[in-house]
């Protein structure tokens, strides 16, 4: 049921081009290039008219939430809030039936995300849920929401549920902000035309797996990461640091690349590597900056870059070329090579990558 692949992490990630086109099957319209999801359609009303999203979720899919309140914000101007359903629901959130609760999660059985939605319903709140495994609790206790249809998903470590979840909540900002009219036709052509080309760029950085596993030989042995991004990559960067965290148990931490002066600047030496996501987008003069600030204290920098980037390439001590893309849509492919580099790094190590060591695939006690 491997596929001839040694893990089903490994599978996993090469689904994900297959992934996002099962997602968006039914909800981009080939012909009239036009998104619509059921959910909007049938809620219209009640979405239209939510005051504020509350976006609750736990590990990986919060992560996937922090995407999605950026996409949220940019499209349809609505405040979003990401919280993690376990301090959502202990901390008497202010929430009314102005807001509308987004749930997130893969296995829709995470008792903290299904005791958050719980108490957003109590008070009123319109919930919609997010999900991959269908008529598991959450989705059997919201109002409305959407599946991701990525199929089932083994390895503890989520990858395809993730690149799922981003392609899903693209597609409900874009829809959203059509109907709210706050997106020119042109840039949502353009979105969509882009957001349709994803599986196949995707498909371009699987094919530097095997350069990423070589690269990955180098960190067998070190003892902790950082990884950096801003703006949209942030999340990947958090994202690409749990990866590496939960299979190989390497200490790792995400950073908005900008914070680390305010402190984890002090932990870089020769024995630091750091990844950084440094597309060529509104942040990359930016993110140039950041990288010299590392390069000046002898940090082993391992950088995303786009191939016609000259600077960066000079300036990093590895870098791994990914294809170029619309800046809200890089979350979708700048967490591929993060995804091969943690299961390459834990395939060194010896670890069990499907299964790693305290971990289950859904964790259904708080
Ligand atoms: O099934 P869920 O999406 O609700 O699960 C949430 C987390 O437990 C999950 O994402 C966890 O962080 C993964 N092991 C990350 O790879």
């Amino acid at each position: 049921e491997k596929d001839g692949y040694p893990h089903f992490m490994l599978k996993e990630i090469f689904e994900q081009p297959e992934c996002i086109n099962d997602c968006m099957r039914g909800r981009v319209n080939k012909e009239t290039h036009e998104v619509q999801l059921s959910a909007i359609s049938e809620h219209k009303e009640r979405l239209l008219g939510a005051r504020r999203f509350i976006i609750v979720a736990c590990g990986t899919s919060w992560h996937a939430g922090l995407i999605g309140k950026q996409l949220i914000e940019t499209f349809c101007r609505i405040p979003v809030e990401v919280e993690y359903a376990s301090e959502f629901r202990y901390r008497n959130p202010v929430i009314d039936n102005g807001d509308v609760v987004i749930a997130l999660s893969q296995s829709g059985e995470t008792a903290d995300t299904l005791a958050a939605i719980e108490l957003a319903k109590e008070k009123g709140a319109f919930v919609y849920g997010i999900c991959n495994v269908v008529g598991s609790s959450i989705p059997r206790n919201t109002d409305t929401g959407s599946y991701i249809h990525v199929g089932p998903e083994i390895g503890v470590a989520s990858t395809k549920a993730f690149t799922g979840q981003v392609t899903v909540l693209t597609l409900f900002a874009l829809a959203l902000s059509k109907e709210k009219q706050l997106i020119n036709d042109t840039t949502y052509r353009c979105i969509i035309d882009e957001l349709e080309q994803i599986p196949e760029k995707i498909k371009e950085v699987l094919k530097q797996n095997q350069n990423i596993a070589e690269l990955s030989r180098i960190f067998t042995y070190a003892h902790n990461f950082i990884y950096l991004g801003r703006g949209y990559s942030y999340p990947v960067a958090l994202e690409g640091a749990l990866k590496l965290k939960e299979i190989s148990y390497i200490h790792a931490e995400g950073y908005p690349a900008a914070e680390m002066k305010h402190g984890p600047i002090a932990l870089i030496d020769t024995e630091m590597p750091v990844v950084v996501i440094a597309t060529q987008n509104a942040m990359y003069e930016k993110i140039i900056s950041n990288i010299q600030e590392i390069k000046a204290r002898k940090g082993h920098i391992i950088a995303l870059i786009n191939p016609n980037d000259t600077i960066i390439s000079k300036l990093a001590d590895e870098c791994i070329e990914i294809p170029e893309t619309l800046e809200c849509l890089e979350p979708l492919i700048t967490t591929i090579p993060l995804q091969l580099l943690a299961y390459h790094i834990a395939v060194c190590k010896g670890k069990d990558v499907d299964q790693p060591r305290n971990l289950a695939k859904s964790v259904t006690v708080e």
